[in-house]
């Protein structure tokens, strides 16, 4: 008799249905089985396999080094700790812009090397054709606009964006055209909160905020940032649930000083 207990699993239409049942989504970064596994039974509802993992994971300064083999093997690891939430990949930088083919090829194997089940794209009109194809395809695209960290030498940093009228007029466009071109949901970093209402109100798929303020339909963040493990960036938007850090250095302190004055390991610890 088996011991595990069924579940409902999270699917691409299931997103879409809790923004029209008005439930809010709750989404998480993770590059690994066992991180994965902690927040499936937790309860997240989307595991994004984040690009953030060329800094969080790989230590580089911007998402960009990140390669489609390395994303494919961080969603594979990903996977195998993922019962129920709807596992998204990241496509890393210039995966999807040379061409629609290019694009098509790479996402197919995000899916079917990596067990993604949806991929997210950064962008607006520019990837409107590839979203079309894609989704034509019955590969789940996710959109990701406001700040758009592979932009961000083009951007000049990770600062909020759409501040002024034109580029918030300009956001809301993109916004639809992507949902028009089959995105599934949406995410919007780093944009006045006020915006972040104008374009879930705008759309009938979900918004899912990163410093977007209270009105997206869903939120997410980098896990590393919300247990303080990453402590590189402090960020307004970042609430810290824990502090891993902290917590990870005391430990190793306390057993440092332990094997030192012979404190571990004790009679209990070792065998007759
Ligand atoms: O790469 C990532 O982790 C992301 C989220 C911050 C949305 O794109």
């Amino acid at each position: 008799m088996s011991t595990t207990t069924p579940i409902s699993k999270m699917t691409v239409p299931e997103i879409i249905a809790m923004k029209k049942r008005g439930e809010k989504i709750a989404a998480l970064t993770a590059y690994d089985c066992l991180l994965a596994s902690l927040l499936d039974d937790a309860g997240v509802d989307v595991v994004l396999v984040g690009d953030s993992g060329a800094m969080v994971f790989a230590g580089h300064e911007t998402t960009l080094p990140i390669t489609l083999d390395e994303m494919i093997y961080h969603t594979r690891a990903v996977r195998r700790g993922v019962r129920r939430a709807l596992v998204v990949t990241d496509m890393p930088f210039l995966s999807y812009q040379i061409s629609v083919e290019e694009a098509l090829r790479n996402a197919g194997r995000c899916l079917k090397e990596g067990g993604a089940e949806a991929v997210k794209l950064e962008g607006g009109e520019v990837i409107v054709e590839t979203v079309r194809r894609l989704a034509a395809t019955g590969i789940p695209v996710m959109g990701h606009l406001g700040l758009t960290p592979q932009s961000v030498h083009a951007l000049g940093g990770y600062g909020l964006q759409a501040k002024d009228n034109a580029a918030a007029t300009r956001l809301v466009k993109d916004a639809k055209l992507l949902e028009e071109a089959g995105v599934f949901a949406l995410v919007l970093e780093k944009i006045p909160a006020l915006l972040g209402k104008r374009v879930s109100d705008a759309l009938s798929i979900p918004t899912i905020g990163i410093g977007a303020g209270p009105h997206c339909d869903g939120q997410v963040l980098v896990t590393h940032d919300m247990l303080g493990l990453y402590e590189k960036m402090r960020l307004k938007f970042v609430r810290r649930y824990a502090h891993l850090g902290v917590d990870i250095r005391a430990a190793v302190e306390h057993f440092s000083r332990d094997v030192r004055s012979g404190a571990f390991p004790s009679a209990e610890e070792s065998y007759e």
